[in-house]
């Protein structure tokens, strides 16, 4: 699939980019067309930060799901968004810790159902739905999420890079907080999203990744606070994810595409712009 002469499998888009596969390649992934990666390339012009940090919500996925499954006792994760299967997918890192544990992926992309059924073939305890995170209802009545999923326990609900693509007319209070609401007091909600300080870059990158097709909407740290009122931050509460409960060593991502090995370290250029997010809480 890294040829563009490759046809797309049916019905999958491959004259415009997708998160997915334009998020994987920045992740070292294989998986995208040429679209995906001119995509990525305009874009890192203007933010190239967008490497750094990509990279960053990575390396917080893993850290975020040892606490969950470590500190937290939860047994039972759905990834909204889950994107495509890299190095140290969610139930990797949680199996590798606690071998009963349960995990629901999610996302609206077919190309992830696809490769999520290949590496999940053999594992009768994690499975990939194709469903879009808006919504929650039908989520819920899936027939894997009823069989994988008990609500009477604690569950950990991971929104990872993906509240960007949750701009304001798609509810994101209501997508981000309705399993919680249904689920038993443990519960938590796991979320990162890109910000800007300065909210006048930040509506230029809405504007440019929306203009590419991608739903999206970077928000400042005080508007994405504001999704969460009611919930509790755990320790160190939402931060810049480069600064949640840093490890000395983890296991490492696979490497940067040489093409765009130039913006590796830009993030220390232009502060304003990170990802953000934590983990919190249903008492
Ligand atoms: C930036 S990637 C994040 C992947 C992964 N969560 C991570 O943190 O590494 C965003 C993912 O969200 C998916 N996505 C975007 N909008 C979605 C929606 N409305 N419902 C489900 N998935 C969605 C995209 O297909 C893509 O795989």
């Amino acid at each position: 699939m890294t040829d563009s002469k490759v046809p797309s499998p049916a019905g999958i888009p491959d004259d415009v980019p997708t998160s997915a596969r334009a998020y994987g390649w920045l992740l070292g992934g294989k998986d995208n067309y040429e679209v995906d990666r001119r995509f990525i390339k305009a874009q890192l012009e203007h933010f190239p930060a967008g490497l750094d940090i990509t990279r960053q919500n990575r390396l917080f996925l893993y850290r975020a799901v040892r606490h969950l499954t470590l500190e937290a006792g939860i047994r039972q994760f759905i990834d909204m968004g889950c994107g495509l299967p890299t190095d140290n997918n969610v139930h990797q890192v949680a199996q590798g810790l606690v071998p009963d544990a349960r995990v629901v992926y999610v996302d609206i992309d077919p190309v992830v159902l696809a490769h999520g059924r290949a590496l999940l073939a053999d594992n009768a305890t994690t499975t990939v739905i194709n469903a879009d995170m808006r919504d929650q209802e039908e989520i819920l009545e899936h027939e894997d999420v009823r069989r994988l999923i008990d609500f009477d326990e604690p569950v950990g609900v991971l929104f990872l890079s993906v509240g960007h693509h949750l701009p304001d007319e798609f509810e994101p209070r209501r997508v981000l907080t309705t399993i919680l609401d249904r689920s038993a007091p443990g519960s938590h909600l796991t979320f990162s999203q890109v910000v800007c300080e300065d909210p006048e870059e930040g509506a230029l990158m809405t504007e440019r990744v929306t203009a590419a097709g991608i739903p999206w909407q970077t928000r400042t740290p005080a508007e994405v606070d504001r999704l969460f009122d009611g919930l509790e931050p755990v320790e160190p509460g939402l931060v810049n994810l480069a600064e949640w409960r840093p490890m000395d060593l983890q296991p490492p991502l696979p490497p940067v595409p040489a093409e765009i090995a130039q913006y590796e370290g830009a993030s220390k250029t232009n502060p304003k712009v990170y990802e953000y997010g934590g983990v919190l809480r249903k008492p």
